[in-house]
């Protein structure tokens, strides 16, 4: 079974439970990819959603966490590295997974619970799995937590290019803010 990393080793890391873990740096990349989203009913239309390096895998051993905006700023995200095989997992372990920070109850702040490896909200504790696409287990949240796509080059620079899911209080997750600098 993959659990978290930082459970499994050194207390030296330094986090308590309930941890905020430092947030590094972003750093852009060019490019676009094109992905096709459902817009009202019938009518797909296509939306380009930026490619965005946001770390290298050299950086994030497992039980790291990272967190960045996306697609745009103030769209906050977390990355967890499991160190081991989870569903959507990207990377030469498939460890790798990110997802939007706005729980889809109220928009409150989610982060990592290094205990138990699960996304917890701070507001009303719902309970999201980030081993199983960000699948809700407990508390009022209606939704999974979105998923970014997220891709590794041959560098180990990990890159998010896509996200599944209407981020908490978007009409669209590419509209009405700013794009992160690249
Ligand atoms: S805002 Fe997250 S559970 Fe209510």
């Amino acid at each position: 079974m993959c659990e978290m990393e930082g459970n499994r080793q050194s207390p030296s890391e330094d986090v308590s439970r309930r941890s905020v873990l430092k947030t590094v740096g972003l750093a852009g990349a060019a490019a676009a990819v094109s992905l096709t989203v459902l817009k009202g009913k019938a009518d797909a239309v296509s939306e380009t959603y930026p490619q965005v390096k946001i770390g290298n895998i050299k950086n994030l051993p497992a039980g790291k966490t990272l967190k960045f905006d996306y697609p745009l700023v103030g769209r906050k995200n977390i990355l967890v590295n499991f160190g081991c095989s989870v569903e959507g997992g990207v990377g030469a372990d498939k460890g790798i997974v990110a997802y939007s920070s706005f729980c889809t109850h109220l928009g409150c702040s989610v982060d990592i619970d290094k205990e138990s490896g699960m996304l917890i909200c701070e507001c009303h504790q719902s309970v999201y799995d980030p081993k199983q696409s960000g699948k809700v287990l407990e508390g009022p949240a209606p939704n999974s937590l979105p998923m970014l796509s997220l891709e590794v080059d041959k560098n180990g620079d990990i890159y998010a290019v896509g996200a599944a899911g209407l981020i908490y209080g978007m009409r669209n997750n590419l509209l009405d803010g700013e794009e992160v600098k690249k």
